[in-house]
């Protein structure tokens, strides 16, 4: 499915803006790897790139709300946990040959990051942002 970036993911805060497209361009990559009929172990060396860099993001987002004080960040680090640990099963499946990754996998983890960016990153970003207005 085309993924178009929605309004409520652009922030003011150009960091987290800026990785959040790299990860999506990122599953757009395994989406036209997909299209063009790539193979699923090619596939896979795509997805864990992404996974390389939606680890560093992951970290580099917790870390700075660890270190501004963020009341949500324990919520918000559960999410980003559930994320990773469902991405890294069904990485071993892949592997083991017993899932495959396919279209709606893909449109999963685009809505997965979506909503993400939308409400939970976007609360950040504000509390973030004030933060430093504050300053
Ligand atoms: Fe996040
Ligand atoms: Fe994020």
């Amino acid at each position: 499915m085309p993924f178009s970036w929605p309004e409520e993911c652009n922030y003011e805060d150009g960091t987290m803006e800026e990785e959040h497209r790299e990860l999506i361009g990122l599953v757009q990559d395994l989406e036209e790897g997909l299209r063009a009929g790539l193979a699923q172990a090619e596939l896979l060396a795509r997805m864990d790139r992404a996974y390389a860099v939606l680890r560093t993001h992951l970290e580099a987002e917790e870390s700075a709300l660890r270190a501004a004080g963020y009341p949500g960040l324990g919520a918000h680090r559960a999410q980003h946990n559930d994320m990773t640990r469902a991405l890294l099963e069904f990485r071993a499946n892949v592997q083991a040959g017993t899932a495959q990754i396919t279209e709606s996998v893909l449109d999963y983890l685009c809505q997965w990051f979506q909503t993400h960016m939308k409400h939970e990153d976007r609360a950040a970003a504000e509390y973030l942002r004030a933060l430093s207005a504050a300053r």
